[in-house]
């Protein structure tokens, strides 16, 4: 693979300050933003009169602990206008995550916050090895969903070629890769690995494509999924994380120099860890739910989000911007079958050590009797789809299952195309267990 570190003089200064330049920086933007929360949303002004703080109590860094937490079902139960600090009418654009419930959480920015963000996604994809003049295939949905446009307009910021396919439609996607001969795409890991499926029941070498880099997220995957795909097509994959409330893709990315972990914008957003039961901060390097605090926003300013989302936060290495480590999974997708805690990232990583498995896979919860069970759906690779391979195969699973995780599980291995594909984020885990 060719090397594609940027050239130092092309980052933004910030990206390479010192620690006590980022820290200042931190401190005064956090004291605007808390200020700007409390003075423009009746919601925050209420949560912070609540708590019995004010935005003078922050006088350094460590204060921000005293200001409560926000969480998704805040902007729920303000659907859908209700925690913005600005006029509607000074809002230019609306997005939206599905979420489980039907109505969508409801984010908005003003011109200046889609400024910012198109900056920190040019910042994202350079991070990754992305040049002005690049030819980026944008395969994140377009719509409500922020992958979309949020990569568009950052790709246009750096002045790439944009080509604004969104998710879907396969076949179109690898012809248009094979015509247009893009450098870099972005699209979730998973639908990649569709991508890979096309190329292949094309007759075509997917290492012969154009593509140099693939910027991956909006959901979990693991460095195991990374060497499948740098292998498959000969090119970089990087990591890139972001989500709806603190702004969309682009809060953290990892560097393609060092594919070490995820540098966080402390530009613009602030990180904490915290044990999500006590809601106690963690010092870095713990392991534990990852909370934001934005610096910049003025549309939605977010106070200590909880994102659900469980990491640990490292030192920086390529950037003086810390990291967060490769996201294990979010709490809400933990799987505690009998005491033990499951992620669907652990069961990625044994899938991919198996020779005779790709790497789709859906992860279904039921109940037998009193107990709840997991049956991993896997799928036969290509070469090994003979009933009698797919059941030695499904030994292998169940073996390894039980001797790194500790539990038994339930393998069915189904034919090449047998478990669903999603055309973005993928459905790791179905619970087909009996409503209480
Ligand atoms: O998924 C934003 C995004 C778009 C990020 C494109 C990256 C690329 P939401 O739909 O609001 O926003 O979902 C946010 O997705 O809290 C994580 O649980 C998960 N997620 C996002 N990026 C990653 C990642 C977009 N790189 C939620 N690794 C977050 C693991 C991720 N999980």
């Amino acid at each position: 693979m060719i090397d594609l570190t940027p050239d130092r003089e092309t980052l933004d200064p910030i990206e390479i300050a010192s620690r006590d330049e980022i820290s200042a920086l931190q401190e005064k933007r956090l004291t605007w933003s808390l200020n700007h929360a409390y003075a423009n949303s009746t919601f925050f002004r209420k949560r912070f009169d609540e708590r019995g703080v004010h935005p003078d109590d922050f006088k350094s860094l460590a204060d921000l602990a005293k200001f409560p937490f926000t969480v998704k079902q805040h902007l729920r139960d303000t659907y859908p206008f209700g925690m913005f600090a600005t006029k509607r009418e000074e809002l230019v654009r609306i997005h939206g995550s599905s979420g489980t419930t039907g109505k969508p959480t409801v984010v908005g920015y003003t011109a200046n916050d889609i400024s910012h963000w198109s900056d920190l996604i040019a910042r994202s994809i350079r991070a990754a090895g992305g040049r002005k003049g690049n030819i980026l295939h944008n395969a994140y949905g377009y719509g409500l969903f922020t992958g979309g446009l949020g990569a568009h307009y950052g790709a246009e910021r750096l002045g790439c070629t944009v080509v604004p396919i969104s998710g879907g439609m396969t076949e179109r996607q690898v012809t248009l890769i094979e015509d247009f001969a893009p450098d870099i795409i972005m699209v979730t890991p998973s639908y990649m690995l569709s991508i890979l499926d096309e190329y292949r029941r094309r007759g075509l070498d997917p290492r012969q494509s154009s593509l140099k880099v693939g910027i991956f997220g909006a959901e979990p995957w693991t460095n195991s999924m990374r060497e499948e795909i740098e292998q498959a097509f000969d090119m970089h994959a990087v990591d890139i994380y972001g989500l709806s409330e603190i702004m969309g893709p682009g809060v953290a990315q990892e560097c393609v120099e060092t594919k070490d972990g995820l540098h966080v914008w402390e530009d613009h957003f602030y990180p904490e860890i915290i044990d999500p039961v006590t809601e106690e901060v963690l010092p870095d390097g713990e392991m534990g739910e990852l909370v934001f605090t934005t610096l910049t926003k003025e549309g939605l300013p977010m106070v200590r989000y909880r994102t659900r989302d469980l990491t640990r936060i490292l030192p920086g290495t390529a950037r003086s911007m810390r990291r967060i480590e490769k996201i294990t999974g979010r709490s809400d997708d933990m799987i505690i079958l009998r005491g033990v805690n499951v992620f669907p990232t652990q069961i990625e990583e044994l899938i991919l050590k198996c020779d005779g498995l790709s790497a789709h896979f859906q992860i279904e919860l039921v109940r037998t009797g009193r107990m709840d069970a997991m049956v991993v759906h896997a799928e036969a690779a290509p070469e090994h789809s003979s009933s009698e391979a797919r059941a030695a195969t499904a030994r292998e699973l169940a073996h390894h299952i039980k001797s790194t995780i500790g539990i038994s599980s339930k393998i069915e291995v189904h034919e090449p195309g047998g478990v669903d594909r999603s055309a973005g984020k993928a459905k790791r885990v179905v619970d087909n267990r009996p409503k209480e």
